[in-house]
């Protein structure tokens, strides 16, 4: 089959477009052929740590059709439409099949096209369970996101605004109207205003893109705020890692996020999907074969939304 493989001779980034063995699912697995990947920054900063996917094959977000299922798998059937986050599962999704245990997926809406559905598990999933598990955000609440214009930060606006929050962005001048789009109360230019300076406080701040101070974080909360680290810049992720339980004495919290796929969020945002509560934001479209320059074009950083990659043609015209 094809696929995009980790060489680390590969030039210019390690990664080259070639033929691989297709996988062989296990009794408890699935094999999918692969109709849309997403990228996210686990696959790039799995591959700077020198965490290679034992197949060299990295690729977290498929939608697919099932092809075959192995002897013990009783809930999926050839030609089910599902999707899947496989961070957990050793990646393979750049690649025309990759192998999925059953307990990982989730059924495609029919409505929900292949590539929204690749575009969702990951991204979604942690922004869930940022602003639901660790922020537990309440109906009139203050949230501010830190970096909504990202795969993340788009699925934390929509997310936020679902269980009722007041939502404020902040992002780069060129997404502020998309931020405004996905239904964000207020935005914040961050080449205009820092919000770490102004007088506003928040109940939730979620640190997903960008490397704002901690300590400058903790007095732009309520006195009984949460901020949680999803993401951003090394030192913003360290310093919360690091500082974050000593500075959760007193009523403020300082959380960081660790995200775990598990089948019912799947399902839950596969839900999300299907009503229009939350829609992924698309921003590049590249084909299999150009899938090492998708990958560059999501470690500049500046991805505004979600990069996918088509893998099997039918991922237009098939729901
Ligand atoms: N904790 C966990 O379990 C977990 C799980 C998944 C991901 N993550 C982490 O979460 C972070 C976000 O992931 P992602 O997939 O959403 O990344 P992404 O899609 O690559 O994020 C790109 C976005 O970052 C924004 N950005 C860059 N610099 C910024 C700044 N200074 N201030 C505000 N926004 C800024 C950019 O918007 P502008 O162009 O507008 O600046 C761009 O839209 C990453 O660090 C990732 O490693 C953590």
């Amino acid at each position: 089959m094809n696929a995009l493989l980790y060489h680390p001779k590969g030039h210019p980034d390690k990664l080259v477009y070639g033929d691989a063995p297709a996988p062989v699912p296990a009794d408890d697995e699935v094999l999918i052929r692969v109709h849309a990947v997403s990228l996210n920054a686990a696959d790039y900063r799995s591959m700077k740590m020198g965490m290679i996917p034992k197949r060299r094959i990295f690729g977290a977000d498929i939608a697919g059709r099932i092809e075959s299922v192995g002897k013990n798998v009783s809930l999926f059937k050839p030609g089910d439409a599902v999707l899947v986050d496989l961070s957990n599962h050793g990646f393979g999704g750049l690649a025309e099949y990759a192998a999925a245990p059953e307990n990982a997926l989730a059924l495609k809406p029919e409505s929900v096209s292949f590539e929204d559905a690749a575009a969702t598990p990951l991204a979604a999933m942690t922004a869930l369970q940022a602003v639901r598990d660790q922020a537990g955000v309440q109906p009139g609440q203050r949230v501010l996101i830190a970096g909504s214009a990202g795969g993340v930060g788009t699925f934390a606006v929509q997310l936020a605004k679902y269980f009722g929050a007041d939502v404020t962005g902040v992002c780069s001048p060129g997404n502020v109207a998309q931020t405004r789009s996905l239904g964000a109360d207020h935005v914040i230019d961050y080449t205009r205003e820092d919000f770490t300076k102004s007088a506003q406080r928040y109940d939730v701040i979620l640190a997903v893109n960008g490397n704002y101070p901690l300590l400058a974080c903790k007095k732009r909360l309520t006195p009984t705020g949460t901020y949680v680290m999803v993401g951003g810049a090394l030192p913003q992720i360290f310093k919360a890692l690091l500082f974050g339980r000593l500075l959760s004495f007193g009523s403020k919290k300082i959380k960081a996020l660790s995200a775990k796929a598990n089948p019912q969020d799947l399902a839950f945002v596969a839900h999300l999907l299907e009503t229009g509560a939350i829609k992924p934001v698309i921003t590049q479209r590249y084909p299999l074969e150009q899938a090492a320059e998708a990958m560059r074009y999501l470690m500049q950083g500046h991805a505004a939304g979600k990069v996918v990659v088509q893998v099997a043609n039918t991922s237009h015209s098939e729901g």
